[in-house]
């Protein structure tokens, strides 16, 4: 096991019904911005059970981030913070709100230019307005992480900064605000919880038992729970499960000494930022194929994962391995999200373009052995054409 330093601070109020806790949790004398995203917050009445849940503070609002927040949208949302000199932030709403909200949090206290923040991958950032958060899309684990993405729309960069400033006061998981949820973004949601897992999991071995057991448990969950989620009905105890499990997935717990790859999530923001794809739907195309394309880097621990997640004991070492990146591929058929670029109408036409951001973005030796050179991540783009 390797060395680690595990610190979360925030707090998670879990259950039906818990919005109104907000009250005891946000400073009786805060100035409060709310932000959110288009109209989904205002349509199901979970904005206005935050204000009435905020009493009399005074309350400000901020709408409009878009899915994959824009650094242009966010820095307007700066300019509302210290107009009205707010002092605590509040998101409603999915990864995209939260991701913009930890932005505006740090770049509203940041002397110089706030892009920075995001150059400096978080470096830059030394302090941090406090904020919480109401979940109501289960997927990116952002509400009990460090991370954001952000997307320069003038340049097409999205980048992902982290600080330890940024971790949300507290976020309130209220299952049943996923029942007003499009299929896609279930569906989305278990691709994206899964990916993280993988990307945290599927390296090499480092002896963490622990770590594994509880990886393989929330793949297992994912793979459990997928077709219910999508099934239509609104189980609460489904959408309970999936809440929590990809909050579990990316926050910190399972990537505490081991080691992480993450070169899928960064091809995948390439192909974001310059073809407009969902976030989780980029992981679909380039999870399987990146498992093929290193088979050998990460022998040991697909045959663990075919073994332990799929059940897959029969065969040669090769066949297994194989077996268990076509199962991947086959849980995300399942859940309606495609697995190859040509879905999108993407060709190898385009792979030059993904190759040139990359290397923009300082994304030349990534992976868990940083040994994901440019020239191989143009392998695994040809092999997820
Ligand atoms: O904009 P509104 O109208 O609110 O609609 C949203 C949006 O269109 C809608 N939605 C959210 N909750 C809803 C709802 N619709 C109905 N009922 C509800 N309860 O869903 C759409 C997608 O929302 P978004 O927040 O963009 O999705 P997601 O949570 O998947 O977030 C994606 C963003 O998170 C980043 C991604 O790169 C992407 O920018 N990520 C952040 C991470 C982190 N901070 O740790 C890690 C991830 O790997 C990921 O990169
Ligand atoms: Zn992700």
């Amino acid at each position: 096991m390797l060395n680690f330093d595990l610190y979360n601070p925030t707090r998670i109020v879990f259950g039906r019904d818990t919005v109104a806790k907000i009250n005891q949790l946000v400073p009786a004398d805060a100035r409060v911005l709310i932000l959110f995203g288009g109209e989904s917050a205002r349509r199901t009445g979970t904005l206005a059970e935050a204000r009435q849940a905020l009493g009399d503070r005074a309350v400000f609002e901020f709408g409009g981030i878009e899915p994959n927040p824009s650094y242009e949208v966010l820095m307007e949302a700066v300019t509302v913070v210290r107009e009205h000199h707010i002092d605590f932030l509040l998101a409603v709403g999915g990864g995209s709100v939260i991701d913009g909200t930890k932005f505006v949090a740090a770049a509203a206290r940041f002397d110089g230019e706030p892009w920075q923040i995001m150059e400096t991958r978080g470096e830059a950032v030394a302090s941090a307005i406090p904020f919480g958060t109401i979940l109501t899309l289960p997927a990116t684990g952002s509400e009990m992480n460090r991370g954001a993405v952000i997307t320069k729309k003038a340049t097409q960069a999205k980048l992902v900064f982290s600080s330890e400033h940024v971790y949300p006061r507290f976020s309130i998981l209220d299952p049943s605000k996923t029942f007003t949820l499009p299929r896609q973004q279930l569906a989305n949601g278990v691709v994206d919880a899964f990916t993280h897992v993988m990307e945290q999991y599927l390296t090499y071995p480092v002896g963490a038992r622990i770590q594994d057991r509880f990886a393989e448990g929330l793949l297992q969950t994912l793979v459990e729970i997928g077709p219910d989620v999508l099934s239509g009905g609104d189980d609460y105890a489904v959408r309970a499960n999936l809440m929590w499990v990809a909050t579990l997935a990316l926050n910190g717990l399972i990537a505490a000494g081991v080691p992480e790859d993450w070169s899928t999530h960064m091809i995948g923001h390439e192909l974001t930022a310059l073809h407009d794809i969902e976030h989780a739907r980029t992981l679909a195309i380039v999870l399987p194929a990146n498992l093929a394309v290193r088979y050998e880097a990460k022998r040991e621990k697909l045959l663990q994962y075919a073994e332990r997640v799929w059940g897959i004991t029969e065969g040669s070492e090769a066949e297994r391995i194989d077996a268990a990146i076509s199962a991947t591929r086959e849980f995300f058929k399942l859940l309606g999200v495609p697995t190859r670029l040509s879905a999108y109408g993407i060709g190898a036409e385009h792979i030059d373009a993904v190759i040139n951001q990359l290397e923009s973005h300082g994304m030349t030796a990534i992976g868990e052995r940083q040994d994901v050179t440019l020239e191989l991540s143009r392998r695994i783009l040809e092999a997820s054409l």
